[in-house]
Formats: structure tokens, C-alpha cells, sequence
């Protein structure tokens, strides 16, 4: 995993109070399912928040949502507070999340797992503690095995300190029977993506599609898990 320290650089805490707290600052990607299920009242959780700047971009979106973050850097967490003291921000490392089971109505996560090898220990957690919905990006390739996880120097405006995290890609069909086999199995999962170019660090020459998944919890009907893929550039065997 990253740790508090790896996120606490000063270059990676500033990058994180000036990027990402508008709609105009994410991705096209990012706005395809989020506007879609936040509603009044929306119990949210926010896995790797950093200085908070989803809670804006939600609220932008659902003025009325109610926003827990937690991040494990202790510098991100107490610079969320002092910007957005209407929301809630707790230091937390994401694998055991200190929330009930079925406490939030949206568990997203973004940026966290192309950092994570153990991303589904964190998934894991997301879904136990939604009612609903869980959402969280992730870098694909097909036929990969299983995992590709190198490691690379995260600079945020040249700052010229040396900071390993890992870069990880997961194999697309892999992450799919992982989360076909989460309890209750899942009423529907949902993607959308795209083929990106990355730098060398990935390990492999080929584009990564980087992609979202939403997944939504409930009984699957009959047993069946609803799919709705086909906005992903890659074709899944385990559907
Ligand atoms: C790349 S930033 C992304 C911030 C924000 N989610 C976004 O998309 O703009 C990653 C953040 O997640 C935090 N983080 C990474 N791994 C984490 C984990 N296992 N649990 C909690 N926070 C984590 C880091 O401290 C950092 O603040």
C-alpha cells in the first residue's frame, strides 16, 4: 500500500488543494455515472478523499448530499476539515472502514486503486459499508493473469523529491469474477472508459483502458448480475 507519509509530501498536498474541487477539473469519465445516482439527502463516502475536493464537486451536483471523506494522510485530512468544515473527513486507511454495514448510499473512490495492489481489500470494504452503490476507477488490460505492478515517482509539480508508489493494472477479467463473487452478489455493474497511452512506469507498451465501475448492490435477480458494459473498449469473458 501508499502510505500517509508517500501522500503528505508537500507537493502532493498542494496539488490536491488546487486540482480536483470543480466539475471543469475531472474527467469526462468521472461525470458519466456520478450526477446520475447522487439524490437530496444522499448518504456519501469518499475512499482516498484528500483535501476534500469531491465534496464540492458533489454538492455541485446534489446540493443536499451528506459527505464523509476518509483519506490516510493525517496532513489531507485536517486541510479537508479546516476547507469544508460542513462535511466530515476521518484518518483511515481504507481496508477496515469504521462504519456499520450498509451506512452510506454511495461508496466512491477515485485515483486510489492505480496505486493499490490490494484493491480488493478496499472494494471489499466499500461495498459492506453501501446500501447502494459503489463506485471507484481502476486500469484495465486483458490477459494479463492477474496483476501488473511496477512502481513510479509521483511528482506533483516538480518538486524534485524522490516518492515510489506502486502503479498497478489489473487484468479486466479478473476484477470482474472478483466482484461477482462479493456478498450479496451484485444487482448490476455498470462501466464506462477509455484506451489510454501511460508512461513507461506501467510495465507494458500497450494502451490501459482506464475505466469506471459502478456497481450496484441489492439481490441480483435470479442469481444474475445485470451488465451493462458495452461502454468499455474491451470485451469480458466472465460476462
Ligand atoms: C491520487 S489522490 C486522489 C484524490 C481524490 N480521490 C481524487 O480523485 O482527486 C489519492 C488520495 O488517496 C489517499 N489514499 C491512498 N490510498 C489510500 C487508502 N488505502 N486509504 C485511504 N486513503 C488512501 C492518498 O492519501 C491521497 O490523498
Amino acid at each position: 500500500m501508499t502510505t500517509g507519509k508517500q501522500w503528505s509530501s508537500q507537493s502532493a498536498i498542494d496539488y490536491y488543494a488546487q486540482h480536483r474541487h470543480e466539475v471543469a477539473d475531472i474527467y469526462p469519465s468521472e461525470t458519466v455515472f456520478l450526477p446520475r445516482i447522487l439524490f437530496p439527502g444522499a448518504k456519501v463516502l469518499d475512499v482516498g478523499c484528500a483535501s476534500g475536493g469531491f465534496f464540492n464537486i458533489m454538492r455541485s451536483y446534489e446540493p443536499a448530499v451528506e459527505y464523509t471523506g476518509i483519506d490516510l494522510s493525517a496532513t489531507a485530512v485536517e486541510m479537508a476539515r479546516a476547507r469544508y468544515p460542513e462535511a466530515t473527513f476521518v484518518l483511515n486507511e481504507g481496508f477496515t472502514l469504521p462504519f456499520e454495514d450498509n451506512a452510506f448510499d454511495l461508496v466512491h473512490c477515485t485515483s486510489v486503486f492505480n496505486n493499490e495492489p490490494n484493491y480488493q481489500a478496499i472494494l471489499k470494504e466499500m461495498y459492506r459499508v453501501s446500501n447502494r452503490f459503489a463506485l471507484a476507477d481502476i486500469r484495465l488490460l486483458k490477459g494479463i493473469g492477474n496483476q501488473i505492478s511496477t512502481t513510479y515517482n509521483i511528482q506533483f509539480e516538480a518538486d524534485g523529491i524522490e516518492n515510489t508508489v506502486p502503479y498497478v493494472v489489473n487484468d479486466a477479467d479478473d476484477v470482474v469474477n472478483f466482484i461477482l463473487q462479493l456478498d450479496p452478489k451484485p444487482k448490476a455493474l455498470r462501466g464506462t472508459g477509455y484506451f489510454h497511452t501511460v508512461a513507461k512506469e506501467a510495465g507494458t507498451d500497450s494502451e490501459i483502458c482506464m475505466t469506471i465501475l459502478l456497481l450496484e448492490k441489492g439481490n441480483a435477480t435470479g442469481g444474475q448480475t445485470v451488465f451493462d458494459l458495452g461502454d468499455l473498449p474491451i470485451e469480458f469473458s466472465a460476462t
